[in-house]
């Protein structure tokens, strides 16, 4: 059954110091029917079954479900890394599946960041270079803002460790690497996959005040897979997943939540 998204939540403007990504009229993410199946036969396995829902631009929303649900599998087709088997996918309006694979890289590339479940950061290069390797990949035109990295390196606490490879930092300090990586961009849309994951409580509290003021001050859309319930209230929306389903979808706080 299709659930519908509700637009009653009030965002906070743009900060004048920012730049906002254009606005876009109606849903910047709008998920319908998306089903997705992994094999044949023995080994099928029905991952999403016709998912629904629309995101406005700016809204950050909580995903929780039991391992398995299908979380990384819809997060994988929202970011066009992988196709889904059946429904539409309208990102910024565009059907993703009308759009071919150049296309997809582009928009792909130019306004979607993602922090992987697994960290995905190159082995070969620092930390550093992976962050602005992410840059060169977005071909945004602009110079890489050094600025902007140094504040990211601040409130991420990786600043010391920049210039190690990936296999010498701890698996929290690879996530917080992956975090910046994300947000270098300034993606209109973050998709973060148990951003944290790994981290303790502290840096974990910082992160999510991170996302959450990226998507308040920038009008940065936020996804956030998470299996902590505290950190899922942080988020304007919680969508809920169960066996490849959407269960249902409730408002959360919109602010970090200590209390369970
Ligand atoms: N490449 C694949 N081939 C076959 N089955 C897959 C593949 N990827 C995922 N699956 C299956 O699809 C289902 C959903 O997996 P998914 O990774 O989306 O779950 P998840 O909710 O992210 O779980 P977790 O919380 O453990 O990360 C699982 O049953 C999984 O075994
Ligand atoms: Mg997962």
């Amino acid at each position: 059954m299709p659930i519908e998204s509700s637009s009653a939540f009030t965002r906070t403007a743009a900060s004048p110091q920012t730049q906002p990504p254009a606005a876009v009229p109606g849903p910047i993410i709008s998920a319908q029917r998306l089903g997705k199946v992994y094999g044949s036969g023995k080994v099928r396995v029905e991952a999403l079954r016709e998912v629904s829902f629309d995101v406005d631009p700016g809204e950050f929303v909580a995903i929780v479900g039991p391992s398995g649900s299908g979380k990384s599998t819809l997060f994988y087709i929202l970011g066009g890394l992988t196709s889904a088997t059946s429904g539409s996918l309208f990102i910024e309006g565009r059907d993703f599946s009308q759009l071919n694979d150049a296309q997809r890289t582009r928009l792909r590339r130019s306004h979607i960041g993602f922090v992987f479940q697994r960290f995905n950061l190159l082995p070969t290069i620092s930390a550093r270079s992976n962050v602005e390797l992410a840059h060169e990949i977005a071909a945004t035109g602009k110079p890489f803002d050094e600025q902007r990295f140094n504040h990211l390196c601040d409130l991420l606490k990786i600043k010391g460790r920049i210039e190690h490879r990936p296999s010498e930092l701890s698996g929290g300090e690879q996530q917080r690497v992956a975090i910046a990586r994300a947000l270098i961009t300034r993606p209109a849309i973050l998709l973060a996959d148990e951003p944290t994951g790994n981290l303790d409580s502290q840096n974990s509290e910082a992160v999510l005040s991170m996302l959450h003021s990226s998507s308040r001050e920038m009008n940065q859309t936020v996804l956030m897979i998470t299996h902590n319930p505290e950190a899922a209230q942080i988020a304007d929306r919680i969508l809920y997943m169960r066996d490849g389903q959407v269960l249902k979808i409730e408002p959360g706080k919109g602010r970090i939540c200590r209390e369970a």
